[in-house]
């Protein structure tokens, strides 16, 4: 083992399953919490999933009452339960493979301006273009999914002449496990949605 590796203390105040599913994905609402500023405009995509259900309540607290935070869910049952949850500004259900819609969906919810931060927590291939082109010049994009190819996004990008700034989605970063075990505390809505699912 590296002196570096990473471990963190299963909380008493929470079942183990309960912080062992969200400590899975830990990486994601803690770049969040890093990336967001107060006042940004925040998409992200697979919101209604696991990490996406985290970052979403992440984006909204350092966004603030300034920022907006837009959802991007699929399925109608992943999109129903973002709505219930009301951790976003808007939410919308579409095909994240299928950029064009997207970015017309964005264009009209941001009056033109598009989004300052994108976390990207699909779980399939081929969402790379969503995800630039929802993007300001000069934004960020945040590739948390596995699924993502580093050729379609460099080239993508280029291919579009967008610049932005793109995140490979490190899985660590600095105060992840506490950034994450404390949404859990903080929000009583979205603990209740990771017992029934996940713990
Ligand atoms: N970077 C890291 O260190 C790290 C660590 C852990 C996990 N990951 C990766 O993070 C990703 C997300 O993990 P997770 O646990 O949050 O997964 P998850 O709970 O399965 O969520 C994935 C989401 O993607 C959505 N989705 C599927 N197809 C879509 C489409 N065509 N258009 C739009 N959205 C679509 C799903 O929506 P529906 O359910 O409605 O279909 C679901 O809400 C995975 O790729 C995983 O490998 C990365």
């Amino acid at each position: 083992m590296f002196e570096s590796g990473i471990y963190a203390k299963i909380p008493e105040d929470m079942p183990e399953t309960l912080a062992l599913s969200a400590l899975d994905v830990a990486g994601a609402p803690a770049q969040t919490a890093k990336l967001v500023k107060p006042g940004d405009t925040v998409l992200i995509i697979g919101a209604g999933g696991k990490s996406g259900m985290l970052c979403c309540y992440e984006a909204k607290k350092r966004a603030g009452v300034t920022g907006k935070v837009i959802g991007l869910c699929h399925s109608e049952r992943s999109t129903k339960r973002l709505q219930d949850l009301d951790l976003c500004d808007h939410v919308f259900a579409a095909d994240a493979t299928q950029p064009v819609p997207i970015l017309e969906t964005i264009e009209e919810l941001t009056g033109g301006q598009m989004c300052d931060v994108i976390i990207n927590n699909v779980n399939i291939p081929d969402t790379e273009m969503a995800s630039i082109l929802t993007c300001k010049d000069g934004g960020i994009v945040y590739f948390f999914s596995m699924a993502t190819s580093f050729t379609k996004a460099a080239l993508g990008a280029e291919g579009v002449g967008m610049d932005v700034n793109m995140i490979v989605g490190n899985g660590y970063t600095r105060g992840h496990a506490e950034i994450t075990l404390q949404i859990l505390r903080e929000s009583d809505k979205l603990r209740k949605v990771f017992t029934e699912l996940y713990a």
